[in-house]
């Protein structure tokens, strides 16, 4: 007999609980816990989440046997990993799927997740893989059309509309697809539970039951989440850590491009990033991300300076601007878009101490050019150099860019990997970077070692020359010193 009982889970971290709370005393979250239907057929289902997958992973024959195997006997070539078609996806996941994983993908609405799902899932089916395409969203002719739009959809790709878990069952056996895709996961809902769609109870057991599926089948289960407002998966985090891989789509709708990356990934590195961007016909990779977000620089307006961020293990030259303007009002606005608030304040105030910048009375508006979001502190000495620039109304020379972590002292830190970055700034024709006086000498130091210089070493000198700055005052001498006049 199944027993009934009712919890209050929290929308936000999936915690449930007995008694409803103002605020979630698992993730402090407020006003996120719901009432919820919990019916469980068993104890042993109820008591542990996720666990209580028989539901549709019952009705679908399992690929082995699933006795235990010796681990020498397991032969990892057996099952290799599927590419997907999609260079810059196969980066992030490692190569392509892993038969039989679960990948989660993230991302706001209208970022493009359908778009990149059916794109793969098109191109899987054309190269001849068995793959379910599963939509709760969209109707078979809005697939179609969708489809119709985008290069290389094969005409085999079996589409389903469907919110029922259930219903997956019969085409899940009889078509034992390679690859499936359910989208999203907060539409689909299964019979076993009460909850409506999209609550975390569905969530968790729809997601449960679908990975248990694929994973007896040995298919690869993509599935789309939305996230909520401020970034992370919509419901519960238990997702995360149900799934082998979580890929987050991000980007500025208003904006082409887009990064995919991995926030987990069992089966390889987080720290790849894959650069697309949306055409007219789908999504296309970005090889020279650098070249992308460079295109439009207005290479002599004060207020601007290129930095060689890096993304994971991949750089990129992003344009970071700047504009400084009297404050007409008493207290003055500080306004940035893709820079972080606090840390455009932080070098706001160490300017102004540390330097002969004065800041106190004007308006300052930062922001990363290209829709990128940047987050990394060594693009600090970057921020700083496009503020005074635009005070001191002398452009940054167009063939200049710099790197450097500022501390509260003023002092020019260490950044990570400057010979990538050096490489990437000299690829793309930068003649100059200002670097942290720190890693100028271990620099140099290193090219001593190695008998007046490696190649790859020799190379990016030849490309690019380093200007070590030991403090942001020195940053703001050596602009006034090379910079160009500006004409406002
Ligand atoms: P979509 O994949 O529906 O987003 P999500 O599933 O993440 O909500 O993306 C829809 C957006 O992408 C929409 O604004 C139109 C745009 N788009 C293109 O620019 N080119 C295309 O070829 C396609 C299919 C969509
Ligand atoms: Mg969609």
């Amino acid at each position: 007999m199944a027993k009934r009982r009712t919890v209050h889970s929290c929308q936000s971290c999936g915690a449930q609980h007995a008694k409803w709370h103002g605020r979630c005393p698992d993730c402090g979250q407020w006003d996120s816990l719901v009432e919820e239907k919990y019916e469980a057929p068993s104890a042993a289902k109820a008591a542990g989440s996720g666990r209580g997958a028989e539901g549709l992973a019952a009705l679908v024959p399992a690929s082995d046997d699933g006795k235990p195997r010796r681990l020498s006997e397991i032969d990892a070539d057996a099952s290799p990993r599927v590419p997907s078609g999609e260079g810059e996806l196969d980066r992030v996941l490692g190569g392509g799927f892993v038969p039989g994983s679960v990948v989660l993908l993230g991302g706001d609405p209208g970022i493009g997740k359908s778009t990149l799902a059916l794109q793969v899932a098109g191109g899987l089916a054309a190269e001849g893989h068995s793959v379910l395409y599963v939509s709760g969203e969209e109707s078979a002719e809005q697939i179609r059309l969708r489809a119709e739009r985008l290069p290389g959809v094969g005409g085999s790709l079996q589409v389903m509309t469907s919110t029922s878990v259930e219903s997956l069952a019969t085409p899940w056996k009889e078509l034992s697809p390679s690859f499936v895709v359910v989208d999203s996961i907060q539409t689909i809902q299964t019979d076993s539970i009460e909850s409506s769609a999209g609550s975390v109870a569905q969530v968790r057991e729809s997601a449960a039951q679908l990975s248990a599926t694929a994973k007896k089948v040995g298919s690869v289960l993509l599935l789309i989440g939305h996230v909520t407002k401020d970034g992370s998966l919509a419901g519960p985090r238990v997702l995360e850590h149900l799934v082998d891989v979580v890929l987050t789509f991000e980007g500025d709708r208003a904006h082409a491009f887009r990064l995919l990356r991995a926030t987990k990934n069992r089966f390889g590195s987080t720290q790849e990033i894959g650069v697309l961007s949306m055409a007219a016909h789908g999504l296309e990779a970005v090889e020279n991300p650098s070249e992308l977000f460079l295109e439009e620089r207005s290479t002599r307006a004060p207020g601007s300076c290129v930095i060689p961020m890096l993304e994971g293990s991949r750089p990129m030259l992003v344009e970071l601007q700047a504009l400084v303007a009297p404050a007409p009002y008493g207290t003055p606005r500080r306004t940035t878009l893709g820079l972080e608030d606090a840390r455009v304040a932080l070098l706001l105030a160490v300017l102004d101490r540390r330097s002969r910048i004065d800041l106190l009375s004007q308006d300052v508006y930062a922001k990363a050019a290209g829709g990128v979001r940047v987050a990394e502190p060594a693009a600090d000495l970057g921020i700083a150099l496009a503020i005074a620039s635009s005070r001191l109304d002398r452009a940054v020379p167009p063939d200049t860019a710099a790197v450097g972590e500022i501390g509260l002292g003023g002092e020019v830190r260490r950044v990570s990997r400057l010979d990538v970055r050096l490489a990437e700034a000299g690829r793309l024709g930068f003649k100059r970077l200002l670097v942290p006086a720190v890693c100028h000498r271990e620099h140099m130091e290193q090219i001593k070692q190695n008998g007046g210089g490696s190649k790859t070493g020799k190379r990016a000198r030849s490309l690019c020359e380093l200007v070590p700055i030991e403090e942001v005052a020195q940053a703001v001498d050596w602009l006034e010193a090379n910079g160009i006049a500006g004409g406002g």
